[in-house]
């Protein structure tokens, strides 16, 4: 860093605070709900609308966005880079949410970066690197049940994604891709090799209690949990449900309730894995009395340790043959995600811990038990991850919280910390 105050000598840089918390209020309105909630899926009109409000925010501010193939926004300071020597460091995260999620999950992530980069644009600084403001498309995976999308693609994962990914309804991504200026046949042009970026980093509320319980400003991300994510379609035979008899029915819904008891079983007395979830479950035709003729659903492992979350698979497979076999249905799995377990880099690690500490603030280093798009960039690029505390440790739901000091100082910790790398 070039201008006159470096970020060591006491008077560093200052984000803007007033500005980000307006714009994170801003932000809640696209997609908002009554209740506080937002519902953002990745790549509905909502969404749509939210990547246009920040590429206009950024334009405001003399920044350039843009939109790579995979439907990443990506956000750059004008003019040529020739005095940064070293390769990009990349800050974001994501805008889209799951149904009737938080304000702050992923938002604040890209609102921050945002202000980093702004601020940095108004101070006149030159940096040894290129800093690159991004917002991953489809992280959550809500309607397109691809999470993690944009960071895959990014990452150049292009063979572990289907070839034309449809939503929950069947509706292609080509199309809801190019609405907001992707590319699926481009797919390639968006990927970054390793080593092209110095390091990627993701502020990001807690979600969870820990610091909150411990009275700590700032967490310093130290793992981030390994995810297996199923499929499961379940065919079975409809009938009328007063007359077809019982002996003899192939009730989809049935098997259904007894693998979603299996999967919780798994982490909660089996202790294959640390957590297990059924979140959501289609029912056709959903009459209440028609026995169903199929359910699909979505199943969520999680573990920071990939044997057992392939064992907790292998389970789950097995189960579900077996049930199958005894309720007459025919199921099918499918495993859509697999991200394994990252460690952060260390010296993003020591990095963030200094900034924290030079500018006052207590922390604790912990591991997160939510997936992140950092986990898919590791891939090709030290990665960091910053936390700050949730009120009450929830999220995805629309209580999602934090306080106004607490989402300034992790602003506050990211520039800092990005000046440092
Ligand atoms: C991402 O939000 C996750 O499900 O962990
Ligand atoms: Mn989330
Ligand atoms: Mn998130
Ligand atoms: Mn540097």
């Amino acid at each position: 860093l070039t201008v006159a105050d470096k970020p060591r000598s006491g008077t560093s840089l200052r984000i803007d605070g007033a500005r980000l918390l307006d714009r994170l209020d801003r932000l809640a309105e696209i997609g908002g709900g009554e209740d506080g909630g937002v519902t953002r899926m990745g790549f509905s009109d909502a969404d749509q609308e939210a990547r246009a409000h920040v590429a206009r925010q950024a334009a405001e501010a003399g920044l350039t966005a843009t939109v790579d193939a995979g439907g990443n926004l990506l956000i750059r300071r004008p003019g040529d880079h020739r005095g940064s020597h070293r390769p990009p460091i990349l800050v974001g995260s994501h805008l889209d949410t799951v149904a009737n999620g938080g304000r702050l999950d992923g938002a604040y992530g890209v609102i921050a970066a945002l202000e980093v980069l702004q601020t940095l644009h108004e101070a006149g600084a030159e940096t040894d690197h290129e800093v690159i403001a991004i917002s991953f498309a489809n992280e959550e995976g809500a309607l397109f049940p691809q999470p993690f999308w944009g960071s895959m693609v990014f990452a150049g994962r292009l063979d572990a994604l289907p070839s034309e990914p449809e939503d929950y309804s069947g509706r292609p991504l080509r199309d809801a891709l190019a609405r907001v200026g992707g590319d699926l046949s481009q797919l390639k042009t968006a990927t970054w090799a390793p080593g092209s970026l110095t390091a990627y980093l993701e502020l990001h509320v807690e979600q969870g209690p820990v610091l909150e319980r411990l009275g700590r400003s700032i967490g310093v991300v130290e793992s981030i949990t390994g995810r297996i994510h199923m499929s499961v379609q379940i065919n079975g035979k409809a009938g009328h449900a007063g007359t077809t008899p019982m002996e003899g029915r192939q009730d989809p819904l049935v098997v259904a309730a007894r693998l979603i008891h299996v999967v919780q079983g798994l982490a909660r007395e089996e202790k294959l894995c640390r957590v297990a979830t059924v979140g959501r479950m289609e029912v056709q035709p959903n009459s209440p009395n028609t026995i169903p003729n199929s359910v699909r659903l979505d199943v969520d492992l999680r573990d920071s340790d990939p044997a057992r979350l392939a064992a907790a698979e292998q389970t789950v497979r097995g189960a579900l043959a077996a049930l199958a076999r005894l309720g007459n249905v025919r199921a099918v799995i499918e495993s859509t995600v697999r991200s394994a377990p990252v460690q952060t880099d260390r010296r993003i690690r020591d990095a963030i811990a200094a900034s924290a500490t030079e500018l006052g603030h207590s922390q604790e280093t912990l591991p997160s038990g939510a997936g992140h798009d950092a986990q898919i960039v590791a891939d090709l690029a030290p990665v960091g991850m910053i936390f700050v505390p949730s009120i009450d440790g929830v999220s995805h739901v629309p209580s999602e919280r934090t306080s106004p000091e607490d989402l300034v100082i992790g602003a506050e910790v990211l520039l800092r910390t990005v000046l440092k790398l």
